[in-house]
């Protein structure tokens, strides 16, 4: 099993290329069942979450052709990728599949919409909570279709002349259970309101491609999505947008360890909670062009205390990154988790590098320390590990991180981006 190998202390400095994004690029493909012409998705990152939800779409019958990366100078890639599903050859998505991934599991709306009928894994718990499904359940059954759980399976059935528009109204957000609806109502019967919808910039990318294959969907963005169903959607040519969450991590890491970085091809206005967060931490962030330039002063980092709420509110996926980021501020700091109940599991591994975090319920009480030590860590998901990788660059020595699987669900080539900056990253195969 692969691990990371940090020495930390030095200051970053240079560009560093953010990809498109994991979170736009997964529902975007799986967007792609819903036509039987070519979807063509630009700015695909090279990660296994998206080399995992290739398989499974191949089972339900996508050819998937991927043209060869292009490197620009400033060290970024450019991944197209053509999606064809002429036929869907399987409405079965089986456990042994969406167990791996809890994403694939919104295979159920397209299938659903396409096919009147889905049989889909219920993806069961994982690290960072329960991650119940009702939402879906309660929102495909507005739609007129019958869901029923059986052996672990949902059994979703639409309407003879397929799924009709309705009014519903989320008693929570959820990012996923939104991109199910979008994709869903667009093939529905009539008119779909959506109310208390998922505002992520995510969802706004699904809309928009959706939008070009033919769909009428308004209102993405806001808490009221309107959408008006079609019979058939076309195939389109879509570029996936970048990546905030690894923007987030990087502006993180350099206001830790001090340095001045532009990050490339992302937007400032995708994460303005996170920034003002950041910016309010000491690191001075401002949009230049054709991206956002970071400067660090690593030993002034003030301490901020945070809340995760979903979009436009501070993003679950930086909690980790920011409590790192906490752990060397000059004084207190409180970070209070509120959408996932058990997404703290970097607090103990933050303590093997030094770190004094308390927990108490959903809040983590911070008190900065005037430096870290590298030590062995363990990655316990995907933001945890990064900000243990981000805290190791700010430590003093040596660190290791093992089970590095996690980040490269969701990071792409993060040693080389932080090589090039100046970093010692390396990555040890055993
Ligand atoms: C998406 O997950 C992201 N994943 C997550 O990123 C992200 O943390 C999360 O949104 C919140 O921003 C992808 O986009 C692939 P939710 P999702 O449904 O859609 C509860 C990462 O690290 N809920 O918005 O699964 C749920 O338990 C990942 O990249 C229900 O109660 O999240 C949670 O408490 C991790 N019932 C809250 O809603 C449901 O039916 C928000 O979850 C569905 C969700």
């Amino acid at each position: 099993m692969d691990r990371i190998r940090i020495v930390g202390g030095n200051a970053l400095n240079g560009i560093i290329p953010i990809s498109g994004a994991k979170n736009a690029a997964l529902p975007l493909m799986i967007a792609s069942l819903l036509t039987s012409d070519t979807l063509t998705l630009e700015n695909v990152p090279h990660l296994a979450d998206v080399e995992g939800l290739i398989r499974i779409l191949g089972n339900h019958g996508v050819d998937i052709a991927v043209n060869g990366r292009r490197e620009h100078q400033d060290g970024s890639y450019s991944r197209t990728v053509h999606f064809t599903c002429r036929t869907v050859a399987d409405t079965t998505a089986p456990y042994e599949l969406v167990s791996k991934m809890r994403a694939s599991f919104w295979v159920i709306g397209p299938l659903l919409a396409r096919e009147g009928q889905a049989r889909v894994s219920l993806p069961g718990g994982c690290a960072i909570g329960t991650r119940p499904v009702d939402l879906f359940i309660e929102g495909l059954t507005a739609l007129g279709a019958e869901m029923e759980i059986d052996g672990g399976y949902i059994n979703a059935k639409a309407p003879k002349g397929g799924l009709i528009g309705a009014r519903y109204t989320f008693p929570k957000v959820s990012v996923g259970a939104t991109h199910v609806m979008l994709m869903a109502a667009s093939l529905a019967r009539g008119t779909t309101v959506i109310g208390n919808a998922a505002r992520e910039p995510e969802v706004v990318d699904l809309a928009n491609c959706l939008n070009a294959m033919g769909a009428k969907i308004s209102g993405a963005g806001t808490s009221t999505i309107t959408i008006e169903g079609v019979t058939s959607l076309s195939g389109a040519r879509h570029r996936v947008l970048p990546d905030r969450i690894e923007t987030g991590t990087y502006a993180m890491a350099v206001a830790m360890t001090g340095g001045d970085v532009t990050l490339s091809g992302t937007d400032i206005t995708l994460l303005d909670t996170a920034i003002e967060a950041i910016r309010r931490a000491g690191a001075e962030v401002s949009a230049v062009e054709g991206g956002i330039r970071v400067i660090g002063h690593g030993d002034q980092i003030r301490p901020v205390d945070i809340v995760t709420e979903p979009f436009p509110g501070f993003p679950t996926d930086l909690q980790a990154q920011f409590m790192g980021l906490m752990t060397r501020a000059n004084g207190v700091s409180h970070v209070t988790e509120t959408i996932f109940e058990n997404r703290f599991m970097h607090v103990q591994e933050l303590a093997r590098l030094g770190a004094k975090i308390t927990l108490s319920g959903q809040t983590a009480r911070i008190e900065g320390v005037t430096r870290l030590r590298g030590a062995p860590v363990m990655a316990t998901d995907l933001r945890a590990s990064v900000s243990l990788v981000i805290a190791g660059l700010a430590a003093e020595g040596e660190t290791m991180v093992s089970r590095v699987y996690h980040l490269d669900r969701g990071f792409e080539r993060l040693e080389e981006k932080l090589t090039r900056c100046g970093a010692i990253v390396e990555r040890i195969t055993d």
